[in-house]
C-alpha cells in the first residue's frame, strides 16, 4: 500500500458548492481507482492524505496538483506503508474554522488508524497549527 500527505493553499476562499464539487468528483474518482483518504480543509489549507497502488496515487496527485483552485502544494510525505489505513472512505473530509485547531481535526478522523500514520499526520497538523 503506497500513501501520499500533501498540504496545499486554496486560491481563494472556495463556497461550499465549489468544495462539494472537489468532493464529489474526488469520490467518484477515488472509488475507481480504489483510493482511500481524507481531506481537511480550513479556510487556509488543504490537508490530503491518499492511499492505494502507488501508480494510481501518483496519478491522482498529479491531477490534483494542476487544479487552479489552489496552489503552493507542498508534498509532506510518501511512499508504503503496511495497510489501507481508511478502508470505508473514497474521501473522508472535514471543514474546519480558520481558527480551528488542525490537530484536533485529524485525531477524529485517525481514530482506526496504526500508530505510525497517526503520528506522522498529527505531526504535520501540529507543524500547521504552530504557524498558523
Ligand atoms: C484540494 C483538492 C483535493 C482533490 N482531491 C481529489 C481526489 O482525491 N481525487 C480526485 O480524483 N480528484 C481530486 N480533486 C479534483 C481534481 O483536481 C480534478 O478536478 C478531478 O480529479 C477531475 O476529475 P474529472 O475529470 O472526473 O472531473 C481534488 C481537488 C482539490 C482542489
Amino acid at each position: 500500500m503506497y500513501r501520499l500527505v500533501y498540504m496545499s493553499t486554496p486560491k481563494r476562499c472556495l463556497r461550499s458548492e465549489e468544495l462539494s464539487s472537489i468532493l464529489a468528483a474526488a469520490t467518484r474518482n477515488n472509488h475507481r481507482n480504489e483510493i482511500t483518504g481524507i481531506l481537511i480543509q480550513d479556510r487556509k489549507r488543504f490537508l490530503q492524505y491518499l492511499e492505494g497502488s502507488e501508480n494510481k496515487v501518483e496519478e491522482t496527485f498529479a491531477r490534483i496538483a494542476s487544479d487552479s483552485r489552489h496552489h503552493a502544494i507542498f508534498r509532506l510525505k510518501s511512499g508504503l506503508i503496511d495497510r489501507r489505513q481508511f478502508p470505508g472512505w473514497s474521501m473522508a473530509s472535514k471543514t474546519i474554522e480558520q481558527c480551528a485547531s488542525l490537530k484536533n481535526a485529524v485525531s477524529e478522523l485517525v481514530k482506526c488508524c496504526d500508530h505510525d500514520v497517526v503520528a506522522e499526520l498529527l505531526n504535520f497538523a501540529e507543524a500547521r497549527d504552530r504557524a498558523a
